[in-house]
């Protein structure tokens, strides 16, 4: 199955009918039941997936999305989840900046470099940019400077927005940066700057979405992230052509879609696996036959060791219980093998999270189509650079 003749329609629909003849695969939370409810309907898949044993806690976290595993494995819907995976495979956009010096991105980390240059590149150089929730208006300043323009942003945070004028006026670029709520601001979108939002998260994006439907800029570029940051709980598709889906895409869905991320620090992870383990002891503990949420810990909780974790949480949910050792270790024991069978489980959904993503991102491009732009969609730079890597790019007679 090949995704680049499609059309943004056609690729939507076989996204969509796929992902819902599998949906039970990926619409169940993996932490809701150890035997997920598709251990049956997919017997010969579930059989496989527990038995694939991981041999270090690196592992676990790294259970890959495109996993050996699937290559490997046989089972009856293998060849519908190796179609999900060459679909989820957005078209990669021809990117390269190279109008300023290293010293232009002076303060700015490597990734977020990366991600500015690919995006720049696909700038148009005659307009000025506004920048939709800019943070410190990177994107509008180097734009600016590459292109001897001036720029304009909007972003809720004031210090961030005095940072980033003070930084543009270092550089020598005119930059305005307005502080306001993007979501209840009525000003019109600037009638002669092209419209660029990098990673403004959900409804941040889908709201300047809206706008560029009733204000039809010439040019947009937006990059969209962090999916489940709405107000509403279940995702809304936006495009009438989408409606026809019956897909149900709650807060859980939209989570595995941007915990999909690469930036973990090896320590971060091992805390990430520290903390999962304890929470799902405590729960063993306390015989808990729903998962009862924890708040996150930090670092430091991990100094004091898990009986006093266990104190702690005791005490949070005024429950009056002792522990043995001996009930303290069985406990971590049997967290260890649930936390097991959990990435186990995690692997199978999380190879639906590239897919997921694109179906949503392929319905706000669809949408802005039925507006009368002309839509691209496609990736602006490898997964290694920036987890959320998907852009649409759209523009207007
Ligand atoms: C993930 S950051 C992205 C910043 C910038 N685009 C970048 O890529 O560096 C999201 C930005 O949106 C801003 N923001 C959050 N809520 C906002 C709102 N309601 N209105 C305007 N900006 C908002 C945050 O302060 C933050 O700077």
């Amino acid at each position: 199955m090949k995704n680049t003749d499609m059309n943004l329609r056609e690729h939507w629909s076989t996204l969509d009918q796929l992902l819902t003849r599998h949906q039970a695969l990926w619409s169940e939370s993996v932490w809701a039941n150890p035997t997920p409810n598709w251990a049956n309907a997919y017997s010969d898949l579930f059989e496989q997936v527990i038995g694939v044993q991981s041999t270090s806690d690196n592992q676990l976290i790294h259970s890959p999305p495109h996993a050996s595993w699937l290559e490997e494995t046989d089972f009856k819907a293998r060849q519908d989840l190796i179609d999900i995976q060459t679909l989820s495979n957005a078209n990669r956009i021809e990117t390269s900046f190279n109008n300023l010096s290293n010293r232009a991105f002076q303060g700015i980390k490597g990734r977020k470099i990366e991600q500015i240059k690919s995006i720049l590149s696909l700038l148009n150089d005659q307009l000025p940019v506004f920048e939709w929730c800019c943070g410190k208006g990177h994107l509008a300043r180097l734009h600016g400077r590459a292109h001897s323009l001036s720029g304009m942003g909007l972003e809720l945070d004031p210090a961030l927005c005095t940072t980033g004028e003070e930084l543009a006026q270092k550089q020598g670029v005119e930059l305005s940066i307005r502080s306001a709520n993007a979501l209840l601001d009525n000003s019109p979108l600037p009638k002669h700057h092209q419209i660029v939002a990098l990673h403004a998260c959900g409804d941040l994006h889908t709201h300047l979405i809206d706008r560029c439907a009733s204000e039809h800029p010439a040019h947009v570029t937006i990059a969209p992230c962090c999916f489940h940051r709405s107000v509403h709980s279940t995702y809304v598709t936006k495009s009438t052509h989408s409606r026809t889906s019956t897909l149900l895409l709650d807060q859980s869905t939209l989570r595995l879609i941007s915990e999909e991320t690469t930036h973990a620090s090896a320590r971060e992870q091992r805390y990430t696996l520290q903390s999962q383990l304890w929470r799902l002891a405590f729960n063993v503990l306390i015989d808990s036959d729903n998962y009862i949420p924890t708040p996150s810990l930090g670092q430091g909780d991990f100094k004091n060791g898990f009986t006093h974790f266990v104190d702690n949480q005791l005490q949070r949910l005024s429950l009056n219980r002792v522990f043995t050792d001996q009930e303290l270790t069985q406990a971590l024991d049997k967290g260890r093998s649930l936390q097991q069978r959990y990435h186990q489980l995690s692997m199978v959904r999380q190879l639906f999270a590239p897919a997921l993503e694109l179906w949503i991102v392929l319905d706000l491009a669809i949408y802005l189509e039925e507006q009368g732009f002309y839509v691209k969609v496609g990736s602006f730079c490898d997964k290694q650079i920036a987890a959320r890597n998907l852009i649409i790019q759209a523009s207007h007679s």
